[in-house]
């Protein structure tokens, strides 16, 4: 199977109540670690690359390891996305790079200002055959052009109305999540009536969770105890994701706990094996980690196992 454009696999997992993981990539070992575990739990799949993963590995090399990736296993439904594209400029490039999926994300801007950026990019992606994903309400922490200090959730009708004129595929929503590895100082809330509402407004339309990462805390454990000082990090409860898979959500993004799982594996074999400085030694444990990490994820938590 090539690189597809995510549609079939949202219309699938809105009817299936479950979610397709979107997982960020940045290098060989984080594309295998996915792929494997996608080709074991025959799942469908999406891969992200954000502009800093263009930046560190470049764009042809990260294609170019997916290729690799879905040649080992073809059956695997793939799609590979642009995550929060800040320009029209960068998600045209991304497009005629062969992505098959672009999110462009003007959540910071006013709201006519978002509905017109994503319009162009739409306007580009479709006569392309991909796919656009937007961003309305803003989550809080640092996104990698800026910087919210607090969460302002998604309006429901300012969600349908930014749908209808922006011409968008998919919609990121704020609903209480936050990117990184310090989601909640107390207790983990989502906004599910929140969710709800959104859902019964825009019947049959795909919606995207940011910021989902649960933030396993037998990784922050491992760092902390190998060295580490991830202190007081704390993720989104999987039963929540598993709820939000279950309503309109269909994409759950996840980069957090696979910098976690790397991390937590080096910072162990460093320190359990002192004597090893073949590269190989560390990343073939952490690559495992991921694959581990992601395959639990695609079973108990996107709940997409067996729908390749
Ligand atoms: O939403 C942000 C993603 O975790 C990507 O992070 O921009 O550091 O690659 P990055
Ligand atoms: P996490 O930081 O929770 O993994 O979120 C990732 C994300 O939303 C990428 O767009
Ligand atoms: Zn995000």
């Amino acid at each position: 199977m090539a690189l597809m454009n995510p549609k079939d696999m949202f219309v699938a997992a809105y009817d299936g109540r479950y979610a397709i993981g979107a997982f960020n990539v940045n290098n060989m070992e984080i594309v295998q670690g996915i792929m494997e575990a996608a080709s074991e739990e025959k799942s469908p799949v999406i891969l992200q690359v954000s502009a800093g993963a263009r930046k560190y590995a470049g764009q042809t090399y990260l294609m170019k390891l997916v290729e690799a990736a879905l040649a080992e296993d073809p059956s695997v439904p793939v799609a590979v996305h642009l995550d929060h594209g800040a320009t029209f400029e960068l998600c045209r490039d991304c497009i005629d790079g062969g992505f098959t999926s672009v999110m462009i994300d003007g959540s910071h801007l006013p709201f006519e200002e978002n509905i017109a950026l994503t319009r162009q990019v739409v306007e580009y992606a479709h006569p392309r055959g991909v796919w656009v994903e937007a961003e309305l309400g803003k989550l809080a922490g640092v996104e990698e052009h800026v910087q919210n200090a607090d969460h302002v959730y998604t309006d429901p009708k300012e969600a349908v109305e930014f749908v209808e004129r922006s011409g968008c595929d998919s919609l990121a929503v704020a609903i209480g999540t936050s990117h990184g590895a310090y989601k909640f100082k107390g207790e983990a809330k989502l906004d599910f009536d929140r969710l709800e509402a959104i859902g019964k407004l825009l019947p049959n339309y795909p919606l995207v969770l940011h910021g989902a990462s649960s933030v396993p805390q037998e990784f922050v454990e491992l760092c902390n105890k190998y060295g580490g000082n991830v202190a007081g990090a704390k993720g989104v409860p999987e039963d929540m994701l598993r709820k939000a898979a279950g309503m309109s959500v269909c994409k759950i993004n996840v980069d957090t706990d696979i910098r976690l799982a790397v991390t937590a594996s080096i910072r162990q074999h460093m320190v359990e094996h002192p004597e090893d400085f073949d590269p190989r030694a560390y990343l073939k444990p952490a690559r495992a980690a991921v694959k581990a990490m992601v395959a639990h994820k695609i079973r108990n938590v996107m709940g997409s196992s067996g729908k390749a």
